[in-house]
C-alpha cells in the first residue's frame, strides 16, 4: 500500500513532489519536529509531545498556524490513510517558503506543516530489547540550544552513521567535561550499583525526552531512587545497568560502550522491568 503523507491541508502519496524549493526547512533547517510512538492506534505520550512541540516552535518564534485540534485532526487522520495500529508518526513544522534570506521573511509566510508515518512493529524492537544494544562514543559537536528538537540534526546523522559503521546501535555523545550528554536520538541512562537511576538533568545541553520524562514518573511512582545528574563513559561502564530511552526504542539496554561490557554484558532487569512499565502505559 502506498504510504500517504499529510502536507499542509493534503493528504499525498509520499513521493508526491510537494515540498517549495524555498521551504526554510530546506535551505536553513529552520523547523522542528516531533516524534510519536502509536501502539494499537494510541499515541503515547500525546500531550507531552504536543506541549514540546510548542515550546519548540515558541523558541523558535514559529506560530503553528492550526489549532490542537485541527493538528490532532491531521495526525490521527494520516494514521489512519496508512492503515497502521504500531507505528511512528513524524511531524515536521518549518517556518515556510520565502525567497531566500537568513533572516525571517518580513512578510511572515505561511509554516509549512508535514505529517509522515511508518510501520513500527513489536517483534524486533522486543528482539533488540532481548539481546542489548553496543554504543559508541562520539564528540558532542552540537549547538547550545539541544533542549529545542530541531530538524537541524547533521551532528546527530554523522554520530549515527560513525556508531552504525562500527557495528553499534547508538552513539552517546561525549561533552568538554567527558560527561555523556544524550544519544544521537535518545537519552542515557545508567543504574548504580546501589539501584539508583542517573540520567543527566534536563537543560540546553539535551533533549528533555517525553519517553524520559514518563520513566522519571514510573520511577517517582514505584518508589526507585534517581539521581538528575552527569555521568561517564567510565562510571557506564561499572554501573549495573545502562539503557537509553526514546519514542522509537522506549527503554533499550545498552550491553557495551565502545565494545567493553557494560557490568556483564547482558540486558539488565531494571531496564527490562522499566520497559514492561512503559509498555503497560503506566503514568505513575
Ligand atoms: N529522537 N535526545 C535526542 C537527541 C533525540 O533525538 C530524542 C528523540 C530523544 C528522546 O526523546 P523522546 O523520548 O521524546 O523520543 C533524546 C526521536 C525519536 C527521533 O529523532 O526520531
Amino acid at each position: 500500500m502506498a504510504r500517504i503523507a499529510y502536507v499542509n491541508g493534503c493528504y499525498l502519496p509520499i513521493d508526491a513532489p510537494a515540498i517549495q524549493i524555498e521551504d526554510r526547512g530546506f535551505q536553513f533547517s529552520d523547523g522542528v519536529y516531533e516524534v510519536w510512538l502509536v501502539r494499537d492506534g494510541q499515541f503515547l505520550d500525546h500531550a507531552g509531545h504536543l506541549e514540546r512541540l510548542k515550546r519548540s516552535l515558541g523558541e523558535l518564534r514559529i506560530d503553528l498556524p492550526m489549532s490542537d485540534a485541527a493538528l490532532d485532526v491531521a495526525l490521527r487522520e494520516t494514521l489512519r490513510r496508512n492503515r497502521l495500529g504500531d507505528a511512528l508518526v513524524y511531524l515536521q513544522v518549518t517556518r515556510g517558503a520565502a525567497r531566500r534570506d537568513h533572516a525571517f521573511p518580513l512578510k511572515p509566510v505561511r509554516p509549512t506543516i508535514v505529517i509522515t508515518v511508518r510501520p513500527a512493529p513489536r517483534a524486533p524492537l522486543a528482539a533488540r530489547a532481548e539481546t542489548g544494544i553496543g554504543v559508541i562514543t562520539a564528540n558532542d559537536i552540537r549547538w547550545k540550544r539541544c533542549d529545542i528538537k530541531s530538524i537541524s540534526l547533521l551532528p546527530n546523522v554523522l554520530a549515527k552513521q560513525a556508531a552504525r559503521e562500527a557495528g553499534a546501535f547508538e552513539a552517546w555523545l561525549i561533552n568538554a567535561d567527558g560527561e555523556v550528554t544524550e544519544g544521537s536520538s535518545s537519552n542515557a541512562w545508567i543504574v548504580t550499583g546501589e539501584g539508583a537511576l542517573v540520567t543527566r538533568p534536563a537543560g540546553d545541553d539535551i533533549l528533555n525526552g517525553i519517553t524520559r520524562q514518563r520513566i522519571i514518573r514510573i520511577a517517582a511512582a514505584q518508589g526507585l531512587r534517581l539521581e538528575e545528574r552527569a555521568f561517564t563513559v567510565e562510571e557506564a561502564l561499572s554501573a549495573r545497568e545502562a539503557f537509553i530511552s526514546s519514542a522509537t526504542s522506549m527503554v533499550m539496554p545498552v550491553v557495551s560502550i565502545d565494545g567493553r561490557p557494560v557490568a556483564n554484558g547482558a540486558p539488565g532487569s531494571l531496564a527490562g522491568a522499566l520497559r514492561e512499565s512503559y509498555e503497560a502505559g503506566e503514568q505513575a
